[in-house]
């Protein structure tokens, strides 16, 4: 079975890698202990099936100390400890030129051409794979067409700061929409495809 991959994005309506506020902003997850509609697609529901999340340093870093189960708040939802026992057990690719130390189980690091990493990684035995961000890196993935299909959760705010999705790509990208939802909070989940023509 061919490894299939996924990459997630969360933007805002202009395109910018940030969690602004908006309403329910600090309860971006569900107020309760059942992650919502948007968590569940893009996590809980794949926790069977994804064995590799590939990040970007400044992600990995990020996800490293915010969402490690070491790390985590005693009162964070009881979902977000499973989430984290699920980041500590798969296998993560950190992307990094200048990174030593990744100090998170289950870790290590790759570098070099990202089409080269990815074809590398679906030769491997596993399951699927997420690229959980950042931007830059996202970015490449639909600039090249690496990804088998892509989540993106638009926040319904324009930020006008903060990192960008969206640079110059050199030739348009097509994707096909397979799923959208509106979640409680104005937040839209948008499941795509790309579509790929005959070269
Ligand atoms: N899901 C998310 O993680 C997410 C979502 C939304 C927003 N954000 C925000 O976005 C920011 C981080 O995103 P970002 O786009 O600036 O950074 P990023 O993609 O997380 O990290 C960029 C770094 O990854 C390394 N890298 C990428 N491709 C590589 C390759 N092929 N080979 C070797 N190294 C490679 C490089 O690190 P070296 O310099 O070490 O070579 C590069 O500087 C943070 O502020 C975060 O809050 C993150």
């Amino acid at each position: 079975m061919t490894r299939k991959i996924t990459a997630n994005l969360y933007m805002t309506i202009d395109g910018r890698g940030e969690f602004p506020k908006y309403p329910g902003w600090d309860l971006p997850t569900g107020d309760r202990d059942e992650p919502d509609e948007f968590f569940r697609q893009m996590w809980t529901n794949r926790y069977d099936d994804v064995t590799t999340v590939i990040m970007g340093r400044r992600s990995f870093v990020g996800h490293r100390n915010t969402h490690s189960e070491k790390n985590r708040k005693p009162n964070d939802p009881k979902f977000m400890f499973e989430y984290s026992r699920f980041l500590d057990r798969v296998d993560k690719v950190c992307l990094s030129h200048r990174l030593k130390n990744l100090d998170w189980e289950n870790s290590r690091l790759m570098k070099g051409d990202l089409a080269t990493i990815i074809r590398k990684l679906k030769a491997e035995k596993g399951g699927n794979i997420i690229a959980e961000g950042g931007p830059r890196l996202i970015h490449e993935f639909i600039r090249r067409d690496l990804a088998d299909d892509y989540w993106f959760l638009v926040m319904p705010v324009v930020y006008g700061r903060g990192p960008r999705y969206w640079w110059p790509l050199g030739e348009q990208r097509t994707l096909k929409l397979l799923s959208v939802s509106a979640m409680k909070y104005g937040e839209l989940v948008l499941h795509y495809a790309p579509v790929r023509t005959p070269r």
